[in-house]
């Protein structure tokens, strides 16, 4: 543990009945550190904030807490808050008396609610809102409210649940925006769930990506990016193309029917390995000139991009290009080696690779939902 460690999960292993909700869970968090955890639903991100918040006892392993042990510390002794996507305020107070609400349980002087509250309400830009009842407002001013009562409690550490998940794109983006700002300003530290990768790349100084109840990787966003572990990473955070290839020696990999040098090393000869390549790293070149070519099958216009599917010898490729491809033309593809990244083979090797389904993913997207669908899931 290092000296600024505020919160450290050590061997913890959570069980419900028969499954096995987190495994062998190690983390630690410093202070003042915006970190979110980011996976698939289900994989646990939820139960990792209410073993900080005490509202679960993991089976074994031990948290800590600016490094004393708290196993069995009652969730109203941490220093520790929590903020819900659903904001549970209290529908018959209005917005002051929502923020007031930790500081009358606590029995602070009415003076000093007064100050707070004030701060709390002008740093979360509801200024005016005080008298105003909490069932007068938007989503996104209720969420601001609920941001603005956790903050009054001075909690060390802001527990945050997926907390846009209900807000519409536009509102969402601002709020991430602001609830950084937020962060920066008070420096607590921040544990922030989401199963949005984008939110996750945006907010964070650190990014825990979770798969079934284990830690896949730790990192600054950048990390995460661009030097994902396993082919889990790589395919959940952006776009990827993961081939299967073999490691010749240091810095000579084969993939896709030919060698290429490449930054990686530290493999056994011959090893096999799972090869990612960004979408937006691949520099398309006319046929004869590139490392490898195919054929368009298809191109998405983007906005500031073309998304485009290549067929290099029954591998579908996406590319990102500014470049406007005719469907049907051939293509060359350029891979510098800084651009090809090597992860070691995983449970996941096989899982994800190219985009031979991807049109058909777009189209099944596009198509309302079958009748009796809904209901039944
Ligand atoms: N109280 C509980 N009882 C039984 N199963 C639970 C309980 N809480 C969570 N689970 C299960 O544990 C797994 C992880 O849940 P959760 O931590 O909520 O995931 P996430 O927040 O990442 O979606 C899921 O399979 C979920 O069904
Ligand atoms: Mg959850």
């Amino acid at each position: 543990m290092e000296n600024n460690t505020i919160i450290s999960l050590q061997n913890i292993d959570v069980s419900f009945g028969k499954e096995n909700v987190l495994k062998s869970f190690n983390l630690n968090i410093r202070d003042g550190e915006f970190v979110t955890l980011l996976g698939p639903s289900g994989c646990g991100k939820t139960t990792t904030l209410r073993i900080i918040g005490g509202f679960i006892t993991p089976d074994t392993g031990d948290v800590f807490f600016n490094g004393k042990k708290i196993n069995d510390l009652p969730p109203h002794k941490r220093e520790v808050n929590t903020i819900f996507q659903k904001y549970a305020l209290f529908p018959h107070l209005n917005v002051f008396e929502n923020v007031a609400f930790g500081m009358r349980v606590h029995k602070k002087p009415e003076a000093q609610i007064r100050e707070t509250v004030g701060r709390m309400l002008e740093m979360v830009n509801l200024g005016g809102f005080a008298r105003r009842s909490v069932n007068s407002l938007s989503g996104g001013q209720q969420q601001r409210v609920a941001i603005a009562r956790a903050l009054a409690n001075e909690p060390k550490v802001l527990l945050l649940d997926e907390p846009l998940g209900a807000l519409d794109l536009k509102l969402r983006k601002d709020m991430q925006t602001e609830l950084k700002k937020i962060q920066q300003q008070l420096g607590i530290t921040f544990v922030f769930v989401t199963h949005d990768q984008e939110e996750a790349l945006s907010m964070s100084d650190t990014v825990v990506v979770m798969d079934k109840g284990r830690i896949q990787q730790i990192g600054t966003p950048q990390d995460i990016y661009n030097e994902p572990q396993n082919a889990f990473i790589a395919d959940f955070i952006g776009e990827s193309n993961i081939l299967d290839g073999v490691m010749h020696r240091d810095f000579l990999v084969e993939f896709a029917g030919r060698k290429f040098d490449c930054l990686d090393k530290g493999f056994r000869p011959m090893e096999p390995v799972d090869v990612v390549i960004r979408p937006e790293d691949i520099e398309v070149v006319p046929p004869v000139e590139g490392h490898i070519s195919g054929v368009v099958t298809s191109v998405n216009f983007k906005g500031v991009h073309y998304e485009i599917i290549v067929d290099v010898q029954d591998f579908k490729w996406m590319i990102q290009s500014t470049e406007y491809q005719e469907v049907g033309d051939e293509i060359g593809l350029i891979l510098q080696p800084d651009d090809i990244h090597i992860m070691k083979k995983s449970e996941y090797s096989g899982m994800f690779g190219d985009y031979s389904t991807f049109s058909d993913e777009m189209e099944e997207d596009s198509q309302p939902a079958e009748e009796g669908e809904e209901a039944e899931s």
